[in-house]
């Protein structure tokens, strides 16, 4: 643990920041001169992640394993540090696992958020980012999805997501000096460029990116399609897949402007590439990367899943000045340099 309080940067307080997302964010508020200091439980990451982001960026991160239900916990941080704004990224994340265990989702994620917002409130603390989800959309929408879409959450997750936006809503409507942020991602893909982070899911994945390269790893035997009977170019779903480095650096862009504009509401902002691919499209990008042939079976439709998805980005690219840079050859080669230098994941 990190003792040094006299931090004179801007201190970023990160919540599930050893996680996938928010470790790469954490990297790239390094870049760009930010001071994060990191909070998470381990429930689905590793502590070792922190010395893999000291090799990237030279410095270790400031990390507390800190509980967000622990309320006194997190007040001694805000205590010690002059935290200026927060990226909400922890909470559990697993779509399938909430429609069978939906408690253990509604009160992770919101009991973990209220706990958040009140240390924030008691040390008036008002700037937030908070890692929402394309998921919210549901099946109604146009494609592609503005954020001014009709939601209709298809999963407990999906509904925690959309409660915590509200409960983000309201406490800006009860203190309008509050700055919110509600960043709606698409599919986050791949890896840091370097090889030594990257997305390292506990038990089998249940995303199909992470699941393609434990394949050509050797870790599965084949990858399950589900259904090819969608309406789309081949049949098979089509997501909006955007590199992790552009979202972490789409975070830091979110930063910037909450840091110097104010918003009449919380701000929905869409953080996708624009494009679709296909499942098949995917493996067959993965395979070309990774230079491994990459066996599949056709199995029946996932429950819940819907035929295509991808984001509108025109508002992002407004509002923030930011716009996903990378494309799906990048997100695969990174994400095979990650697996094939840790075929297991961090140590
Ligand atoms: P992740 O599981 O890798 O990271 C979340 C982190 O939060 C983990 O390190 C976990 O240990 C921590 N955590 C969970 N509950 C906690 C608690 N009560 N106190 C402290 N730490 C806790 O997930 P990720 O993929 O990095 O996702 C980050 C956020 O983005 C999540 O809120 C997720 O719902 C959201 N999101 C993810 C995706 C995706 O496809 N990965 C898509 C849309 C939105
Ligand atoms: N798929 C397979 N086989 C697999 C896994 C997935 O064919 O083993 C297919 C799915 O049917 C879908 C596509 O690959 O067509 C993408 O599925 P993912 O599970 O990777 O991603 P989802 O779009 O279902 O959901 C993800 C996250 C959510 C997030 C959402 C935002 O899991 O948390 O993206 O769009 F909210």
């Amino acid at each position: 643990m990190n003792t040094n309080n006299k931090l004179s940067r801007h201190c970023v307080l990160v919540t599930g920041g050893t996680g996938y997302i928010g470790s790469h964010t954490v990297v790239a508020l390094m870049a760009a001169g930010y001071e994060p200091i990191i909070i998470d439980n381990l429930s689905n990451s590793k502590a070792s992640v922190l010395k893999r982001i000291k090799q990237i960026t030279g410095k270790q991160p400031i990390f507390y394993k800190i509980d967000l239900w622990d309320i006194a916990a997190l007040d001694k941080v805000f205590q010690k540090y002059s935290i200026a704004s927060v990226m909400h990224f922890a909470g559990f994340k697993a779509v399938g696992e909430s429609v069978t265990e939906p408690l253990k989702y509604y009160e992770n994620n919101i009991q973990s958020t209220i706990s958040l917002c009140n240390v924030m409130t008691m040390r008036d603390v008002k700037k937030i980012i908070f890692s929402s989800s394309a998921s919210v959309y549901g099946e109604t929408t146009v494609i592609p999805i503005k954020e001014n879409s009709l939601t209709a959450p298809a999963s407990p997750y999906a509904c925690t997501k959309q409660m915590i936006e509200q409960i983000l809503k309201d406490i800006h409507v009860a203190d309008p000096a509050w700055r919110i942020a509600l960043l709606r991602y698409f599919n986050p893909a791949g890896a840091h460029e370097s090889g030594l982070m990257g997305e390292d899911p506990q038990g089998i994945p249940n995303n199909l990116m992470p699941y393609v390269s434990q394949v050509a790893v050797g870790r599965h035997k084949k990858v399950n399609i589900f259904g090819n009977d969608y309406p789309t170019s081949d049949g098979t779903g089509v997501r909006d897949y955007i590199h992790i480095m552009d979202l972490a650096e789409g975070h830091v862009a979110a930063l910037k402007k909450i840091d110097t504009a104010t918003f009449k509401t919380p701000q929905i902002i869409n953080l996708g590439t624009g494009s679709g691919y296909t499942v098949m499209e995917i493996l067959h990008a993965f395979e070309k990367a990774s230079g491994k042939v990459i066996p599949y079976r056709i199995t029946k439709r996932r429950p819940g899943d819907i035929a295509a998805c991808y984001a509108d980005t025109k508002l992002a690219q407004k509002l923030l000045g930011w716009k996903a840079r990378r494309n799906l050859a990048d997100m695969c080669a990174d994400a095979w340099r990650w697996q094939s230098q840790n075929p297991t994941g961090y140590p």
